[in-house]
């Protein structure tokens, strides 16, 4: 029998999927929400395949243990590559970040010239290309892997001049046929407005934590999964290292204040 008073887990390397988990929030109140961020890990973007999906299988199994009725991969490095053994490893429904992406992508653009912007492992990964390409094989798909931006996120730098710097750095050769910005990191909407200063202002950026909080919400709609209770829905936060650091970037992030997050070993 399902147990809709059961909470949704969301996972990420760190802070990136606090920019999904808000929108989810706001989107879904009555939820309650089990986030784990792999801070022992992080950054993922630059990490195998077999590593990635040994830390995701971790992470899963603690969601199942914590009877998560819902897993959201609130990572596109994971997404792109481990998506597939995390699904065969649970019987959890799993949702990622990429697939909503894609279709609102294809949908926006005019000029058939769509950008993203990713970790390395992405990127290599080719997931968006050959996702996009699935629905539509004539759209040009513009890659670039920035590797700097989760690390210069994580230190909480976010708002220095090194941000504008990468940003410069990776974004100078976007084609100008390319009409649509995919941030394809759940860290990106962090550095937004770096990275629209760093562009053409004629190219629209998709932020993914949007775009995936309404296809959660439609998902679970169409499933039955919903809260139905009238109360608000809670936050647990897990992390596997350093506390206090990630209690300062729910604040910043969330304009949470005062969570307690705790720190398992997985
Ligand atoms: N926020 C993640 C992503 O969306 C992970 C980035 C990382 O850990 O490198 O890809």
């Amino acid at each position: 029998m399902k147990n809709n008073n059961l909470p949704i887990g969301v996972f990420d390397s760190g802070v990136g999927g606090l920019t999904v988990l808000s929108k989810l929030n706001a989107a879904l109140p009555q939820e309650n929400f089990i986030y784990f961020g792999d801070t022992a890990h992080v950054p993922y973007g630059n990490k195998s395949k077999e590593t990635i999906e040994k830390y995701c299988l971790n992470i899963v199994r603690f969601l199942n243990a914590q009877k998560a009725k819902l897993i959201i991969i609130a990572c596109n490095t994971a997404s792109a590559i481990a998506l597939k053994t995390i699904q065969e490893n649970t019987d959890i429904p799993v949702l990622n970040v990429i697939d909503p992406c894609i279709e609102v992508a294809v949908n926006n653009t005019k000029t058939n010239h769509i950008g993203v912007i990713g970790t390395k492992t992405t990127i290599s990964s080719q997931a968006y290309v050959e996702k996009i390409h699935a629905i539509n094989k004539n759209i040009v798909v513009y890659s670039k892997e920035c590797p700097l931006f989760v690390p210069i996120i994580e230190e909480s730098l976010s708002n220095h001049s090194i941000a504008n710097s990468a940003a410069k750095l990776y974004l100078k050769k976007i084609p100008k046929e390319v009409d649509t910005l995919i941030l394809g990191c759940t860290h990106y909407p962090l550095i937004k407005k770096t990275i629209q200063n760093s562009i053409s202002s004629k190219i629209s950026i998709l932020d993914s934590s949007i775009v995936v909080a309404d296809y959660v919400k439609e998902y679970m709609v169409k499933n039955s999964l919903l809260n139905g209770g009238f109360l608000k829905g809670e936050n647990s936060f897990y992390i596997s290292d350093d506390v206090e650091k990630f209690e300062n970037s729910i604040a910043n992030i969330m304009n949470v204040f005062n969570c307690k997050v705790k720190k398992v070993d997985l």
